[in-house]
């Protein structure tokens, strides 16, 4: 195991290697704890000097030089590390057998097994684990893959490519993959098991014929067609929208049970996160559905944006993260709904990014230093960086934007590129300036100022930037609403800013006049969310009540509904409630309304979050007031719209294997109305809900109901629903999950039992996350005065720091918002932490810890 080696790696340090290595053949013998791997590796000198490679806790049994043994003293192998301290100065084959032990890594880096199926996750550091490599991305090679297993034993053996033969002989079945297309360490991958199958077949457009597997468990096949569904899908929409053609003979998913991520996009043979690929109506859920749908896509558009061109170093990743997240997020866009999922990706920006930007744990969306690069697959890099791709995408348009990826993929196939030969590609006005989204941290902040006057009306638009950082380039899409329709932009005048399409982009500040006017406009400004900042706006009720009903922009619609409710919460908190009844007219009329998606519909019902509110306070928060003025909000506004609330429960069911974005829809908007009718004392409804439903949208919706609002039928709706699905794992997660999070003063207890239950395991990401992670999203109980929560987490993460130190880590960054609470918590987390960061060894521990506590 990796342990802190306090080692800093700084981006200005980048250097590329003094050796190529063009081609890799690595012969695996498998056995659980004792699996031989034989590596040799072609090196071609560009600078000279030693070889050094990288491991991490291997162990050397041989070292070859062209074929033939090599003297102890040619070589230092220590598990860290492989130096040849000579090598020759023409090209020569370098052979390293180690021997890995499957079954006894619990870190799930490098190879591993996972329910008896032996696979591998490399990315970004775990290839070393398996053995010595230049094992960074920016050494490309073509790999030749033999995987051997006993004759009886595992029949699916699997690796990147295409299969060139498969035979036995001597008691041994041997597949051998090769992978025409050079690549990185980190997208190396093998996959070897007893598994089961669906098959499909994909015609290119110019007419290649694919093969597509979804390996999983056995029997559980028929919940993997959605997937392959998706997979297709996302093939055809990457050659209509990017011209990007698939480019093996096969392609190949497989669904593991124990992942430390969502999934990892190996050339040909991507592995997944079981939760992102099995469904079917009884055990997923909608959202369930749409999450497989938008991983299957991310992983697959991989294959160009990471694959193809992939990353010359870690610094680099939202090169590969963003623009794939990007794309991700278009596919969702066309497939489904473009307003909805422009929705919800902002509340997800909202939720994780913005405030991981104002925490201690902020850092840059190309970061030029890090300790631990396992820290770094962040919400930053990911949302914020797809952000940065959009704004590309607004201010240029469509047509250019795809002129210059199809520039991108001409100049920067089979290379590994930075973010600057990125936007090298696309004709944005000042690229300088823009860089500077991808080397600042936080997010700006832009102040909107209006004035009416005899007429004329002026629109102030005024950047604030982050502390620290400088002003940028930000696109604002603007629209000015009168009773007669939006005012033809070429009757205003703008100073100050550069007009685009539909579009001004803002550096310092940007004035509008209008003349001539009868009335002032309303203002609808960043619609579509144009870009990642947060909006300073006089509170007025009257315009947001405007905008919700006259508006025909789902973002910005969406958003006034959110400030309206933001701001009745928040006014519950301060203990001087206003007038809801506005609010909830406006919301139920736009509930209501049959002309706007369902889903839009759904989303407007639901509350601003807990934490939107935490945020909205700023600092001093009292996590128990927090709780009361949210649960309030509901109570007052189910109270308010019980009517329409009703009648939009009432509506006609979709069938429950009908899984569309439609059907989804649908069923949202009803458990929405469920939600708050429960909120208003209504639990009759969603404890029939809990008994009669038929899919596990509304089944869980329905227990959803009853848990949040604390009602007394929750204990018994839940123990019955863990009973009838002890036999499966992914809904188990669903109803540990749902434990943890209910609002009552019971959590902590709850979550210390469930924590002894015999399903629950700290072997499992999943359960962890589930339990733990949800847990530490449960406000109150997570910050209970005493501590007494801070230090649950802590000590699981302390438990898991030497087990597997990624998920630790990642639990621990929810202590990255403590500092919004009041001095006893700030102390009785500071404590915790300083406790984890003495007794912490694994560098992914020690590197949040040490950031969290930093002065
Ligand atoms: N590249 C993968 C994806 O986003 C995720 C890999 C995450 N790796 C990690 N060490 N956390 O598709
Ligand atoms: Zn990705």
């Amino acid at each position: 195991m990796r342990t802190d080696t306090g080692k800093t790696v700084f981006l200005k340090d980048y250097a590329p290697t003094p050796y190529r290595a063009p081609h890799t053949s690595l012969m695996f013998a498998l056995h659980p704890t004792r699996t031989v791997v034989r590596a040799t590796t072609l090196y071609e000198p560009v600078g000279g000097g030693p070889l050094e490679l990288a491991g991490d806790g291997l162990s050397l049994m041989a070292a070859e030089l062209d074929g033939a043994p090599l003297d102890e003293s040619a070589y230092e192998a220590t598990p860290d590390r492989f130096v040849l301290k000579a090598p020759p100065a023409e090209p020569f084959a370098l052979t390293l057998v180690t021997v890995v032990s499957p079954d006894d890594n619990t870190e799930l880096m490098g190879l591993y097994r996972s329910n008896g199926v032996y696979c591998t996750q490399c990315e970004a550091e775990g290839y070393r684990r398996i053995t010595y490599a230049y094992d960074r991305p920016d050494v490309l090679s073509v790999y030749d893959v033999f995987v051997v297993s006993d004759a009886e034993g595992e029949q699916v053996l699997l690796s990147n490519g295409n299969l060139v033969d498969r035979k036995v002989s001597g008691g041994r079945l041997t597949a051998h993959w090769h992978d025409p297309f050079p690549k990185p360490t980190y997208l190396f991958a093998l996959v070897a098991g007893d598994l089961g199958a669906v098959t499909d077949e994909f015609t290119t457009m110019s007419g290649r014929k694919v093969e597509l597997n979804i390996y999983v468990e056995r029997g559980k096949e028929p919940r993997a067609t959605y997937a392959m569904d998706a997979l297709k899908r996302s093939m055809v929409w990457d050659e209509t929208r990017f011209g990007r053609e698939y480019d093996l003979d096969v392609f190949n998913i497989v669904a593991v049970s124990d992942f430390n991520m969502g999934a990892m996009e190996n050339k040909g043979l991507n592995v997944f996160n079981d939760r992102y690929v099995l469904a079917d109506p009884d055990v997923a859920t909608d959202q369930d559905y749409a999450g497989i749908e938008t991983v299957i896509a991310h992983e697959y558009f991989h294959n160009w944006t990471g694959n193809r061109i992939t990353c010359r170093d870690w610094f680099q990743l939202c090169l590969k993260e963003g623009l794939t997240v990007f794309r991700d997020q278009e596919f969702t866009s066309d497939e489904r709904s473009r307003g909805v999922k422009r929705i919800a990706d902002v509340r997800r920006l909202r939720a994780a990014q913005f405030p991981e930007d104002a925490s201690p744990l902020r850092h840059c969306v190309r970061p030029n230093r890090y300790d631990e690069i396992s820290n770094l697959y962040t919400s930053t890099v990911y949302d914020k960086g797809a952000e940065l791709i959009r704004m590309i995408h607004t201010m240029i348009g469509e047509p250019r934007f795809r002129a210059g990826m199809d520039d991108y993929f001409a100049r920067f196939d089979g290379t590994a590129a930075t973010v600057e030969d990125f936007i090298g590609c696309f004709s944005i006005p000042d690229p300088g300036a823009f860089m500077r989204w991808y080397e600042e941290p936080g997010t700006p902040r832009v102040k909107v100022a209006e004035a009416f006057k005899d007429g004329r009306y002026t629109l102030e638009l005024t950047q604030v930037p982050a502390e620290g950082a400088s002003v940028k380039p930000i696109p604002v899409r603007l629209a000015l609403l009168t009773d007669t329709g939006a005012i033809d932009p070429a009757k205003a005048t703008v100073t100050g800013g550069e007009i685009g399409t539909g579009h001004i982009v803002l550096t310092d500040r940007v004035t509008v006049t209008v003349n001539r006017l009868n009335a002032a406009p309303i203002a609808s400004v960043m619609r579509g969310f144009s870009a990642p900042v947060t909006i300073e706006r006089a509170p007025d009720e009257a315009r947001d009540l405007t905008l919700i009903a006259k508006d025909d922009d789902p973002f910005t619609v969406w958003d006034a509904v959110q400030r309206l409710a933001l701001s009745a919460m928040q006014a519950r908190y301060d203990g001087a409630a206003i007038d809801e009844t506005p609010l909830a007219a406006a919301l139920g009329t736009l509930a209501a309304n049959a002309g706007h998606e369902p889903a839009f519909r759904a989303l407007a019902l639901i509350l601003p979050t807990r934490q939107a509110l935490i945020e909205a306070i700023g600092q001093n928060v009292d996590p128990d007031r927090v709780d009361t003025a949210h649960q309030g909000l509901g109570a007052s506004l189910g109270e308010k719209m019980r009517d329409v609330l009703a009648r939009l429960h009432g509506a006609p069911l979709p069938p429950a294997d009908d899984v569309s974005a439609d059907a989804a829809g649908q069923r949202a908007l009803r458990n929405a109305a469920m939600q708050l009718l429960a909120s208003a004392g209504d639990t009759g409804r969603a404890m029939a809900q809990a008994k009669n439903a038929t899919s596990m949208t509304d089944r869980l919706a329905a227990l959803g109901a009853l848990a949040f609002t604390n009602a007394g039928e929750a204990d018994e709706a839940l123990a019955t629903f863990a009973r009838e699905y002890d036999h499966e794992p992914l809904v188990l997660d669903k109803y540990f999950a749902m434990e943890a999070m209910r609002p009552d003063a019971e959590a902590l207890d709850r979550v210390r039992r469930l924590m002894e239950h015999p399903k629950f395991s700290l072997k499992t990401p999943n359960r962890v996350r589930s339990l733990i992670g949800a847990f530490a999203q449960n406000v109150a109980a997570f910050h209970r005065a005493d501590g007494s929560g801070y230090r649950l987490v802590a000590e699981v993460a302390k438990s898991l720091d030497k087990s597997n130190p990624q998920v630790a880590a990642r639990l621990l960054t929810s202590f990255s918002d403590v500092r919004r609470f009041d001095a006893p918590r700030r102390e009785a987390a500071a404590d915790v932490l300083a406790d984890v960061l003495q007794t912490a060894t694994s560098s992914d521990v020690v590197d949040i810890a040490r950031r969290l506590t930093a002065k």
